[in-house]
């Protein structure tokens, strides 16, 4: 993702509890049992440098969140702020989100999946590389349970829109943008990622939107939301 250089680690903080290689996760894993209260789980595909893990546990400590991170560094750099931040309710495993969901989350199990300024891969020979896809969303609806949410939010428009139709294509998921986030209460600016931060700070747009799981239904709503 960035090509900002990490803070520091302090080497006292143990993470080991927040973190495991999708490599090392035996067959008999049972994720709900990984964490110390049971509650909702709620997952982020490709965390990052993990904000929206360390925010929204903060917020919400009744649910549970797991990140899914490929690139180590940062699959390291956000369990050891969850460590060090004390937050028994969010964990880390560093592999392929598609892989590691597949394999180890129960069908009907997750309340929210989220995707946030996933890779855009701009080169058209590199597009099978980007995780919205048709195979993505077909996993979300088997993994989500009924009225549970896939958030996909972009700062690319053909990806939203392409992403979106993916989406729609591929289940019987409800669309709905989400409307524009108020300024928090010190004037800063409304953000969930280190992306989404960056690109309100210069001006991009962002485009958001949010699914939920039916049983049958699909309301075709192709309007886009866009913040600035
Ligand atoms: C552009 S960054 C966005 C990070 C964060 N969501 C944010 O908004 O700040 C995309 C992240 O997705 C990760 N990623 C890409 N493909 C992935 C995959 N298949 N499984 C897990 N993580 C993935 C990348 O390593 C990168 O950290």
């Amino acid at each position: 993702m960035g090509r900002r250089i990490l803070p520091k680690m302090d080497r006292s903080v143990d993470f080991s509890g927040h973190y495991r290689e999708l490599a090392d996760v035996a067959p008999d894993f049972e994720l709900p049992n990984w964490f110390p209260m049971p509650g909702p789980l709620e997952i982020e595909v490709g965390s990052g440098k993990g904000l929206f893990l360390l925010t929204q546990s903060g917020l919400f400590p009744e649910r549970n969140f797991l990140g899914i991170e490929i690139a180590k560094k940062y699959a390291r750099f956000s369990a050891y702020r969850l460590a060090k931040f004390e937050r028994t309710n969010a964990k880390m495993i560093r592999g392929d989100a598609i892989k590691f969901i597949q394999e180890n989350v129960a069908d009907n199990s997750l309340a929210a999946m989220h995707v946030y300024f996933p890779d855009p891969w701009w080169k058209a020979k590199h597009r099978k590389r980007r995780v919205v896809s048709e195979e993505l969303a077909r996993l979300a609806e088997t993994k989500l349970f009924v009225n549970g949410e896939l958030h996909f939010w972009t700062d690319v428009h053909e990806y939203f829109e392409t992403g979106c139709e993916s989406i729609l294509a591929a289940t019987q998921f409800l669309h709905g943008p989400i409307g524009e986030e108020p300024l928090l209460e010190n004037g800063d600016l409304p953000y969930r990622t280190h992306f989404e931060r960056r690109m309100l700070n210069n001006s991009h747009d962002v485009f958001r939107c949010k699914f939920i799981r039916r049983l049958d239904a699909r309301v075709a709503d192709s309007s886009v939301q866009t913040q600035s």
